[in-house]
């Protein structure tokens, strides 16, 4: 399972490189905003850092908008991967894309057939936005159960992002699901690595070891 980083900054995208857990980047507008920084100089910064993919989001409501902002963007570098609202124009801009071999993200998915739709205009990604189901009473994985049986059904090649993930258990039943990626916040990322019987067996361990006669000189 891949796991991408939900953020655009760059001091979590380090720390979390360094832990080996950036097989991607994931950003929104909204994240985009959360740094206070220039887009084009954050995106940029975070294109050269991250040897994944990059997603980077248009903002344009229009098929020709859109199309002519992922063209901008995606000389950025070649790991750059357009995010595109689940729209008739958005899907439009995907076939385009696709055909000009521009890879894209379709983003905002909350429906099992909004998935198909994306893959079959060529998505090479669909991010379902599972947290925010939840959000309103629905069941965020119930969507993610459904979209891996109908791309398995027809072996579409368009990767399923986990998205909207707001904690741990999200990441497990996507992983028990057999979900492509999940792009996850810092803050659960570093969640997931965190055990209360760890911290107490490392405490334990700590006590025996002041009992250990020669533990003073061994490591000078
Ligand atoms: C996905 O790519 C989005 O950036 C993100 O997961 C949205 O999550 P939110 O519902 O926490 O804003």
């Amino acid at each position: 399972m891949k796991f991408f980083i939900d953020t655009a900054d760059i001091n979590e995208i380090r720390e979390a490189l360094e832990m080996g857990m950036v097989d991607g980047v994931t950003t929104n507008p909204t994240l985009i905003s959360k740094t206070g920084r220039p887009f084009m100089e954050v995106a940029k910064e975070i294109v050269d850092l991250v040897p994944g993919p990059v997603s980077l989001e248009v903002v344009s409501l229009d098929t020709q908008g859109m199309v002519d902002e992922a063209r901008i963007l995606s000389k950025l570098g070649e790991n750059v991967v357009i995010k595109i609202p689940m729209t008739t124009e958005g899907l439009k801009a995907v076939k385009i894309l696709s055909e000009e071999g521009i890879k894209t993200n379709v983003t905002l998915v909350f429906s099992p057939l909004q998935a198909l739709l994306a893959a079959k205009a060529g998505a090479t990604y669909v991010s379902p936005f599972v947290g925010r189901l939840d959000d309103i009473g629905h069941n965020g994985m119930e969507l993610i159960e459904q979209i891996v049986q109908i791309f398995d059904n027809y072996m579409f090649d368009t990767e399923i992002i986990v998205a909207s993930i707001r904690h741990p258990q999200h990441v497990l039943q996507a992983a028990l699901i057999g979900a492509d990626i999940a792009t996850i916040p810092f803050k659960v990322i570093k969640q997931l690595s965190k055990h209360p019987l760890t911290d107490t067996g490392i405490e334990r361990f700590l006590e025996d070891w002041a009992k250990v006669p020669d533990k003073d000189e061994i490591f000078k």
